[in-house]
């Protein structure tokens, strides 16, 4: 492609002759016309970042005939390509067992994203130029062959495309496949930085390792070819708007730092609910169960993100760094503390939305005697001043009554109760942070009851995003990979971040492999989870708040 050619293809992707792009306004500068135009005008690019563009660059996508690169990746590169926020110098290599042409391989790419793009319809002229990037190569993850020939295609796609040997490698196939391919990657010296130019990073999806041990292997086998810097582990939770809001609320307002700890906050309950059950992928499911599919990554996220030190920058050593302080204040638990403090479940048969549904033994690619769990719930504290003696209440699963993602701050009561006439005691103050659906924040306080005398309810201040901004947040892998092509680590997590995160639920894991299966299933689908859940709390005479 010749410079010449640029301005044609850059109007295709928005059908007019001006694309508001911030690297058109870089590579402009400082010429009059396209920096006189106006960024916003393009609604599909609100809510994104305007002022960073990633360099050109080639992203070999391994493992693209697979459901995680149709639902997710993909769509996000595009929705990232319509809004002008890829470079035009770019390409996607897309390797996969199956043999297919490109053609029908962008065809299926197509069709996918009428299925799961965030935005309808695909732009005729956009998706023609995108796909125009993307070739699909057939290859096995272990034959040193696809990794020789990829190193061809590559330097071809250098000259061809421009794309200045800039590299980001995304791992999207089983993890059973990432050292494999992260050797061969390093045999082929296709992990190379070239001098001045011509960075090289991966992407690593989760999960990443199956227990501390696995953790530690993968991580060491990582280190091998790679440096830290060029390693992106996902944990897509990350990319969330409101998860990215939880740092900006905490330490962008000045009012809430100085009562965020234990001598104003009672206690925290994190909450990922989903109302699906485990769909397609029962296989993986039972191979990973809710303590490996969310208490290690996404629930010890949030965890982390709510419990952290302010960092001293905004930067992803000095943001990373605290959070792993965070994890390491977790002590690790005993196989007693395990039985007192974490509470297991799996969902049978019920009813979720007024519809009938099957238990998880009946799932398929699910053992009928599996003893996997699909709900985890634990009490956990964080032993550092700021917290000692709060407790964090987290729970998560499968098949609950609604998908709901939330993080309860609960506030102490006040000291001392003044309004004896009230028909209610004053509530203790709560602070929701809604992450999914329905996103905002809701700060529940104290209010006089309109009338004569002093009657005091609880009412709510509720912050929603929708109104607030009314513009559709960015998906999270829309947020990632742009940050992943940016060279921006904040948002992924580092090597000891998971590892420290697995020391905490290796032993929760080792504990349940050694002690009798519980009564499985012991919840109903469509219910709140099981019993002993809720006596988890009810025996610090504390309860889960309805959501
Ligand atoms: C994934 C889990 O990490 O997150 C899935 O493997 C889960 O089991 C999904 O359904 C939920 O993601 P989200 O973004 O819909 O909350």
């Amino acid at each position: 492609m010749t410079d010449s050619a640029k301005p044609t293809a850059r109007a295709a992707r928005t059908g007019d002759d001006g694309p508001l792009t911030a690297r058109n306004l870089r590579l402009a500068r400082p010429g009059k016309r396209r920096a006189a135009s106006k960024p916003l005008d393009n609604p599909l690019r609100e809510g994104l970042r305007l002022e960073r563009v990633p360099d050109p660059a080639t992203l070999v996508l391994f493992g693209a005939t697979g459901d995680l690169a149709h639902r997710k990746v993909v769509p996000a590169l595009f929705q990232l390509w319509r809004t002008n926020l890829l470079p035009h110098e770019f390409a996607i290599v897309a390797i996969g067992r199956r043999a297919y042409t490109d053609a029908a391989f962008r065809a299926e790419l197509r069709r996918s994203l009428d299925q799961f793009s965030r935005m309808l319809p695909i732009e005729t002229a956009a998706w023609d130029e995108f796909a125009s990037r993307i070739t699909y190569h057939r290859g096995d993850f272990d034959e040193a062959e696809t990794y020789d020939q990829l190193v061809t295609r590559l330097d071809e796609l250098d000259r061809e495309r421009a794309t200045a040997g800039n590299r980001l490698y995304y791992l999207a196939t089983q993890p059973s496949a990432f050292a494999q391919i992260i050797a061969q990657l390093g045999r082929a010296g296709l992990d190379h930085e070239q001098h001045g130019a011509g960075w090289r990073r991966i992407v690593i999806e989760k999960p990443f390792g199956r227990d501390l041990n696995s953790a530690i292997r993968l991580n060491r086998e990582v280190g091998k070819v790679f440096r830290e810097s060029q390693v992106y582990r996902i944990d897509h939770y990350l990319g969330k708007e409101t998860v990215r809001n939880i740092l900006v609320f905490r330490f962008g307002n000045g009012i809430f730092e100085p009562i965020w700890n234990r001598r104003y906050v009672d206690h925290v309950q994190i909450t990922v609910a989903e109302s699906i059950g485990v769909e397609k992928r029962g296989s993986f499911y039972e191979e990973a169960g809710a303590s490996r599919d969310f208490l290690q990554n996404h629930l010890m996220q949030l965890l982390s993100l709510v419990a952290t030190e302010p960092p001293a920058t905004f930067d992803a050593e000095a943001l990373r760094d605290e959070k792993v302080k965070v994890l390491r204040a977790i002590e690790p638990m005993g196989a007693e503390q395990v039985a007192a403090n974490v509470v297991r479940g799996q969902y049978g048969p019920g009813w979720v939305a007024a519809d009938p549904v099957g238990g998880y033994r009946a799932e398929p690619e699910v053992d009928p005697e599996s003893e996997t769990e699909t709900y985890v719930a634990a009490r956990l504290f964080v032993d550092n001043w700021r917290w000692a003696g709060v407790p964090f209440y987290l729970r998560a699963g499968k098949r609950l009554p609604k998908r709901a993602t939330e993080i309860a701050v609960q506030f102490k009561q006040v000291p001392h109760a003044l309004f004896k006439e009230s028909r209610a005691d004053p509530e203790a103050n709560l602070l929701a942070l809604r992450i999914q659906p329905d996103e905002g924040i809701l700060l529940r306080f104290a209010a006089k009851v309109p009338g004569l005398g002093v009657d005091v309810r609880a009412v709510n201040m509720d912050f929603t995003y929708g109104s607030a901004f009314s513009v559709d947040s960015p998906d999270a892998y829309e947020t990632l990979l742009l940050d992943a092509l940016l060279g921006d680590a904040s948002l992924f997590t580092r090597a000891d971040e998971v590892e420290k995160a697995w020391a905490i639920v290796n032993p929760i894991i080792e504990a349940w492999a050694d002690a009798p299966a519980p009564d499985f299933p012991n919840y109903a689908a469509g219910s709140w989870g099981p019993a002993a859940s809720d006596e988890l709390l009810e025996r610090d005479g504390r309860r889960w708040r309805r959501i």
